[in-house]
């Protein structure tokens, strides 16, 4: 298996073809060059070696349809099963009578129940399970949008970007009724509209950034170039790690830009850095 990686790695540099992220479709090294340009490049191309139908399951996901290599990769859309609905201007929909739909806390708070054990005998860390799996086969930027490159959403300024949508708290909310915050800071999902993949005034698409397999892609990453340089030790399975004191330790943040997200120093020194996102930063 390490072979195996080590092999592709290396046919990576050598022999890979480039897919619209959108489409899946080839695409030449010009249009590569104008994505380059338009500095999109990293959502909107994939680069990937060719399939070989013999080989086994790839960590990046593609090769899994060898009609269409990019389906199950990084940065690829998902499959609606429904046509979108959305209000004008591509806003939430309202509801049939012309009013504004339940708010996102308010379903929030009623469907996934925080500040209360509302059993005795279930436990709630299933739906922390959940979540985690949905980073896993979803996606995980979209949350680093809000938490790192947009974190402004609820302050004036969040007030006239279009990629802030307010999440707003109502005053007998189970959990913040008890505190002043009546806002939390929220993005619109990043779309292949929103990152100049295609062109705007289309209904916006996701994109998905996990593979589809439930393989910890979010711990252990998707993308060779990242796994080679981060994380991974390619030994036993195993993620980098530092011994001290006798006991194994993620690697310091020391010599690295912060990597232990909303866990600033001097709380936290020490994370796993796997993931390649936006502009180098990594999520642990
Ligand atoms: C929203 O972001 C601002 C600016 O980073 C921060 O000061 C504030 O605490 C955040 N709000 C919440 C509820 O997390
Ligand atoms: C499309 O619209 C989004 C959101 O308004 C904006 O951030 C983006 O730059 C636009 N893209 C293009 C290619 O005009
Ligand atoms: C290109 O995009 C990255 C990530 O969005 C950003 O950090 C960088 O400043 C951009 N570069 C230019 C030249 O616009």
């Amino acid at each position: 298996m390490i072979i195996f990686v080590f092999l592709s790695l290396f046919a990576v540099t050598v022999n890979c073809i480039f897919y619209d992220s959108y489409t899946g479709n080839v695409i030449s090294k010009d249009e590569v060059k104008q994505h380059d340009k338009a500095n999109n490049t990293f959502w909107c191309v994939g680069e990937f070696e060719p399939c070989d139908p013999n080989e086994g399951r790839r960590v990046d996901g593609s090769c899994n349809n060898l009609q269409h290599p990019t389906r199950g990769a990084s940065h690829t859309p998902f499959v609606r099963v429904l046509p979108a609905v959305y209000d004008k201007d591509f806003e939430p929909k309202t509801a049939k009578s012309g009013n504004a739909m339940p708010t996102p806390r308010y379903l929030r708070t009623n469907l996934w129940s925080v500040g209360k054990v509302s059993s005795q005998l279930f436990t709630q860390l299933a739906i922390h399970d959940f979540v985690f799996m949905s980073a896993d086969v979803v996606s995980l930027h979209d949350t680093v949008k809000y938490i790192i490159w947009k974190p402004y959403c609820c302050t004036a300024k969040g007030k006239t970007d279009r990629d802030c949508v307010q999440n707003k708290i109502p005053d007998d909310d189970p959990v913040h009724r008890f505190s002043d915050i009546r806002c939390l800071n929220m993005t619109r999902p990043e779309s292949f509209q929103s990152t100049g993949c295609v062109k705007n005034g289309t209904v916006p698409e996701r994109i998905t950034s996990s593979t589809p397999l439930l393989d910890l892609s979010m711990l252990y990453g998707s993308d060779l170039k990242s796994l080679l340089a981060k994380g991974r030790l390619f030994k036993g399975g195993l993620l980098k790690y530092e011994i001290s004191n006798g006991r194994i330790w993620p690697p310091s943040t020391k010599s690295q830009i912060n990597l232990c997200l909303l866990n600033d120093k001097p709380r936290e020194t020490r994370c796993h850095a796997t993931r390649k996102c936006h502009s180098g930063i990594s999520t642990q």
